[in-house]
């Protein structure tokens, strides 16, 4: 596929995240909570994520925030849900490195989803915020499980 179709095709999954996200909400019981914001232009999110027996068995988020950052959340909690915490943090390493740029090798297990979508994102270092602010909350919210 040429460079310019999968980029209108990675803004579709973007903006169909972005208008009909996914795991929108709170988890009521015995949740993980995390607040974080992004402190350049003041979008938030809450994380609430439930874990049982070392597994994401549900994961959802609420906030306010650009296309890229809430888009990118909605994409995180579909990813994360029913994996185990160590392959949750593994996928947040790799999202990292990638919408930073760098070479990312992909073990063939890990599977990236509509989050490759969010690749492009390198190219606008401003926006690398953005979309790593679910990230990092959720990367919070388990390493503080894991204590
Ligand atoms: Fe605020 Fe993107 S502009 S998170």
């Amino acid at each position: 596929m040429s460079s310019n179709k999968l980029d209108v095709l990675y803004r579709q999954v973007i903006m169909d995240h972005y208008k009909n996200p996914r795991n929108r909400g709170v988890i009521e019981d015995d949740s993980l909570t995390i607040n974080m914001n992004n402190p350049t232009c003041g979008d938030r999110i809450q994380l609430t994520l439930k874990v049982e027996n070392d597994i994401v068995v549900d994961a959802k988020f609420e906030g306010e925030g650009c296309s890229i950052s809430m888009s990118s959340a909605s994409m995180m909690t579909q990813a994360i849900k029913g994996k185990p915490i160590e392959e949750a943090l593994v996928l947040a390493n790799t999202f990292s490195d990638m919408v930073q740029g760098k070479d990312v090798e992909v073990d063939e297990d890990l599977d990236l989803g509509d989050i490759e979508a969010l690749s492009g994102v390198c190219k606008f270092p401003a926006r690398i915020k953005c979309a790593t602010l679910a990230w990092k909350a959720m990367e919070k919210a388990l390493h503080e499980e894991d204590k």
